[in-house]
């Protein structure tokens, strides 16, 4: 990594474990995120890219191949995992799910239109010898109209979509799908009638594949798992613009036979009395860069309050769960920690969110990306990665100059300052994303289709991006390979 700009010290953060019951959140701190800056090259003119090469994903091509052959909008994926997030191929086929929404929508309306649809592949073809497009067969929608508004005590909503989630396999081809069942009460004008209604839920079907491609059954029931709670999770009495989402399960092998789920939230402040406190700026005694308390609370920064939840099953069906505390608090540094996962390599405990750049609170900046933090268990003192900045692979950024939004992006940007977002990250380092835009002003496309895959080396509190991987550091496009072939030969 570069020599860092001058700036305040990253919080010392041990990475010691803790139980997952314990009351012990780790805070990723704008002392912490202040690196991000410190990581960034002043002197980077109009189009460059401020940020280390190391953390930066290789440019996307504007000239990218679409996976579903222009039939749906798609973004956020995840593949077929288990409890350990290998992933799965069925009968010689791979399987993944995605958000996806109508064509005829403009891009940035998809929120609201969302549900779930799933894709298809031959498995065990390397990349460079599939289509360039990745090469799947999309299957469809996995629910049928209906099915998942049934949950919501009040019908009156006016959209119902289904946002991210995980999906889990078992024996007999039996799949967990755990996602965010979402009920809108909103006026013609897109504002509130009242506060919508995300809750986190579970449907289970069936997977049926052979050599001619895959069938769903099943998944016409969904059960309600669980609904922020105001005391450690956000309301939307709290905060109409609260954030809680996108529930990833696992087992830790330091706790066997129990499940464990970390989801987005929000801590459970008031909207406008929300306030940070010390810890979560976490300055060293005496840094000369340090800012006060009064000066963050009344900088507007108390409105980027996220958080990564953790929840535990009651019940081998993974039908009934528990909150248990936050295990990570990004308190006036950013209000949207999406799609968190755990991943464990070398004895690590690695969770990662996802930020966009426009979350992060006054006074924080850092790029489009994915997030690293590093310790000891699933609770731990996490240490953000990359020089403590938490910063794992962002989009080609410049921090000298304003971002934009994916639909008007800044001209003196790199055109891949919004290119991929939603970032998961698979066995091996291998990340995945999808497209949003690529261009800048006068001269961009929207994406709503896989990226290229990418390749991390992760090495302790460290990581880089693998150049030598694919095409210059590109690999296939929606590339989302299983490392673990379920009767490869064929019949079920
Ligand atoms: C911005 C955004 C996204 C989020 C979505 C739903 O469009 O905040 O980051 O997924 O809206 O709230
Ligand atoms: C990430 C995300 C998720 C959410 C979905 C909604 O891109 O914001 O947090 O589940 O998109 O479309
Ligand atoms: C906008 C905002 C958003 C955030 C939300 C949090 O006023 O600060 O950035 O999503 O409110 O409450």
């Amino acid at each position: 990594l570069p020599d860092l700009q001058d700036g305040p010290e990253p919080t010392v953060h041990t990475q010691q474990a803790y139980a997952p019951e314990d009351d012990f959140t780790a805070k990723w701190t704008r002392a912490d995120a202040r690196q991000l800056k410190r990581l960034s090259d002043p002197t980077a003119g109009s189009k460059q890219n401020s940020m280390p090469a190391e953390l930066t994903m290789p440019a996307v091509p504007q000239d990218f191949p679409d996976m579903s052959n222009e039939e749906v909008w798609v973004w956020d994926s995840w593949p077929l995992t288990d409890e350990d997030a290998n992933q799965y191929s069925v009968n010689g086929q791979e399987i993944i799910f995605s958000l996806v929404a109508d064509r005829n929508l403009v891009f940035d309306e998809r929120h609201v239109f969302a549900k779930i649809g799933y894709f298809y592949r031959p498995a065990g073809i390397p990349a460079d010898e599939r289509p360039e497009n990745g090469g799947w067969t999309y299957g469809g929608l996995v629910f049928d109209e209906g099915v998942t508004g049934k949950i919501f005590p009040d019908q009156s909503y006016s959209h119902q979509t289904q946002w991210s989630g995980s999906a889990r396999i078992s024996k007999g081809g039996e799949i967990k799908l755990f996602f965010t069942d979402v009920a809108f009460y909103r006026n013609e004008d897109g504002s509130n009638r009242k506060p919508y209604d995300p809750r986190i839920a579970l449907s289970v079907g069936k997977v049926h594949a052979n050599k001619n491609g895959v069938k769903l059954t099943g998944f016409d029931e969904v059960t309600d798992l669980l609904q922020a709670d105001g005391t450690y999770y956000q309301t939307g009495a709290q905060n109409e613009f609260f954030n809680f989402r996108d529930p990833f399960t696992f087992e830790d092998p330091a706790h066997p036979g129990e499940t464990f789920m970390v989801f987005e939230g929000n801590s459970a402040m008031p909207r406008e009395s929300a306030t940070c406190n010390e810890e979560d700026l976490g300055y060293r005694e005496g840094d000369p860069f340090a800012e006060t308390i009064e000066q963050v609370n009344a900088s507007g920064a108390t409105y980027q309050i996220g958080n990564v939840g953790l929840a535990k099953a009651k019940n081998k069906e993974l039908t009934e769960w528990e909150f248990l505390p936050p295990i990570l608090s990004a308190n006036c540094v950013t209000d949207q920690t999406e799609r968190p996962q755990i991943y464990m390599k070398d004895g690590k405990y690695y969770l990662f969110t996802i930020s966009h750049r426009g979350t992060f609170a006054n006074g924080i900046d850092g790029p489009e990306g994915v997030y690293g933090f590093v310790g000891d268990g699933i609770r731990s003192d996490y240490q953000p990665m990359n020089a403590g900045s938490g910063l794992a692979l962002g989009n080609p950024t410049n921090l000298n100059f304003a971002g934009g939004q994916p639909f008007a992006p800044d001209f003196n940007q790199p055109i891949g300052h919004f290119q991929a977002y939603s970032h998961y990250v698979m066995p091996g380092g291998l990340v995945q994303s999808f497209i949003d835009t690529v261009g800048t002003e006068g001269d961009f496309r929207r994406g709503g289709t896989l990226a290229p895959t990418v390749k991390i080396d992760i090495d302790g509190a460290s990581s880089a991006v693998d150049y030598s991987y694919g095409d210059g550091g590109l690999g296939g496009y929606a590339d989302i390979p299983a490392n673990i072939n379920v009767n490869p030969g064929g019949n079920e």
